[in-house]
């Protein structure tokens, strides 16, 4: 049975920034451990194209909706190769194939009675694309998110019953393995308790959208459309919702990841929208935090917006994705910090496992006619690395299926720093001056190499890139497809010739900047 995983459909009202695109690494990292893993994972993302926001920019930049669309999702599918991302989908929601299903989606939820005509008066935020709250007698209300002016409607919409569907989202949400992480589950809590209220899934007057069967002037209201991405991305045939085919193509078995700030949509409206269609709800949802950037929230107005393209050039992918997942909690907010990263780059990677693997192979190669030495078993082993590397093993796996980066990267490094420490007692180059002790040391040497090796293997889903090349210094080529074979004690091959040896990563100055 595949295994859905989602990234949100990202607006193209501009490109990327590092925070959208922080979603789609960690994404890309789950899909590359699912598939290493042996499951048959389909990783979708892709781009949210209709609604009054995208409509706006276009007509700025001079361009009709269509041109600016195209212009930006060139660039998200340009920046996703880039960073080598694995999707396997990629969803446009102004595909023909969508129109057809958010079509057919409506028709079902509009024979299940759920659908009203009414009128929607309240204050609009268009960069939130979302009618917000005011509870003062505030008469020029702003949005707190984006700090803009909100916008006075008043006009007829379509409405969803979304109220009928009260005591399901309160059992859906209650259930301990719906929304992660735990923190998050609070905020909807509250929410559903206060009361749901029917929403619009209709505007008039904004032309950029898929025009509601049946009703003449009414676009559909962006998130009605986008959240449906998720199912074009799934459904191959045509665009037919057939739910034999959808179960077989694996759906409810999702994971959709998420920004906080779109939890309650995909928390209560997108079950709710399922239900109604007669679908079954996604199996579960995790909400990140934000990142910022030197303390502050990213902003184009702010002038902060750290920009991917820029980071890919300047520091490589490897660096960015070790310092996003090895350095923020998934679930929380974290910060960018220049000098930190610096600090990370440079640690984790250069100095703890990059010199580990570098005087590790250089002392092969010196004593052991370049190659890696064999290994004797009749010599007395306490198998303290061998264990620790099983245990790290484990913590790896149970922390990258709880989406728990930090902790997994935090778990390798450490058995980077415990063979480091290993090595450092037993002091090899003391005792290959006694000719007695060189099979000891050739011991030592392969155990450490061998831990050098699991530490490549392991870090594949979360830098593929430094894994590879590390591998590669231990003359391992990369053609690991599952992990299962390779994460056993002992596959190194002694009398293995090693190349030599070469820096994995390159240290980055204090100072420097983007
Ligand atoms: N189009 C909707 C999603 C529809 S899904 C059916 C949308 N798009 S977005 O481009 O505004 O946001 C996409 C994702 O980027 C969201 O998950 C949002 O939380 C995330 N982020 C935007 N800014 C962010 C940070 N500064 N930090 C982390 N994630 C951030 O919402």
């Amino acid at each position: 049975m595949s295994f859905i995983l989602t990234t949100p459909l990202y607006y193209v009202n501009d490109k990327a920034h590092l925070g959208s695109t922080y979603t789609t690494l960690a994404c890309d990292t789950l899909a590359r451990f699912y598939r290493l893993e042996g499951r048959k994972v389909i990783f979708i993302t892709g781009v949210d194209e209709h609604g009054q926001k995208i409509q706006r920019t276009a007509i700025k930049s001079g361009k009709t909706p269509q041109e600016h669309c195209d212009t930006i999702t060139e660039n998200y599918l340009n920046l996703w190769k880039n960073w080598d991302i694995t999707y396997d989908r990629f969803i446009r929601t102004t595909s023909p194939k969508h129109k057809i299903i958010v079509e057919q989606f409506f028709k079902r939820v509009q024979s299940s009675g759920d659908i009203y005509i009414g009128y929607q008066k309240g204050w609009y935020c268009v960069e939130c694309e979302e009618y917000k709250e005011v509870s003062t007698k505030d008469d020029k209300p702003s949005c707190s998110v984006h700090m803009k002016d909100l916008e006075w409607r008043d006009e007829e919409n379509l409405f969803f019953r979304l109220s009928k569907y009260q005591s399901q989202i309160e059992n859906l949400i209650s259930q301990p393995n719906f929304l992660f992480p735990k923190s998050r589950r609070k905020e909807i809590i509250n929410f559903v308790a206060g009361g749901l209220k029917d929403f619009s899934i209709s505007r008039i007057n904004v032309p950029w959208g898929i025009p509601v069967p049946g009703f003449k002037g009414h676009t559909f209201y962006v998130w009605f459309d986008a959240l449906l991405g998720y199912l074009t991305a799934i459904i191959d045939d045509g665009g037919e919702i057939n739910i034999e085919r959808l179960n077989q193509s694996g759906w409810p078995e999702t994971l959709h990841v998420i920004g906080k700030d779109i939890l309650r949509f995909h928390a209560v409206y997108w079950p709710a929208m399922l239900i109604s269609a007669g679908l079954k709800v996604p199996k579960t949802l995790f909400g990140h935090g934000f990142l910022t950037s030197e303390g502050q929230k990213m902003g184009k107005s702010l002038g902060n917006v750290l920009d991917p393209m820029k980071f890919l050039e300047s520091y490589g992918q490897d660096s960015v994705r070790w310092y996003l997942l090895r350095n923020i909690h998934f679930g929380k907010d974290g910060d960018y910090q220049q000098k930190r990263f610096v600090e990370l780059i440079n640690n984790d990677l250069a100095n703890t496992i990059g010199n580990m693997i570098n005087r590790t192979t250089s002392m092969s190669r010196k004593w052991f006619s370049n190659s890696i030495p064999t290994y004797d078993k009749k010599l007395p082993n306490d198998n303290f690395l061998i264990n620790k590397s099983t245990a790290t093993i484990n913590e790896v796996r149970d922390n990258l299926t709880g989406l728990k980066f930090l902790e997994a990267s935090e778990s390798i490094l450490e058995l980077s720093r415990i063979a480091n420490v290993y090595i450092n007692e037993k002091a090899p180059w003391k005792l290959i001056k006694d000719e007695d002790k060189k099979q000891e040391v050739g011991n030592i040497i392969y155990d450490v190499l061998e831990v050098s090796r699991i530490i490549g293997v392991l870090l594949k889903p979360i830098l593929p890139n430094l894994s590879k090349k590390i591998l590669n210094q231990l003359s391992i080529q990369d053609d690991i497809s599952y992990w299962k074979d390779h994460l056993d004690w002992g596959k190194l091959k002694s009398g293995q010739l090693l190349p030599q040896p070469q820096p994995i990563i390159k240290k980055l100055e204090i100072n420097g900047t983007l």
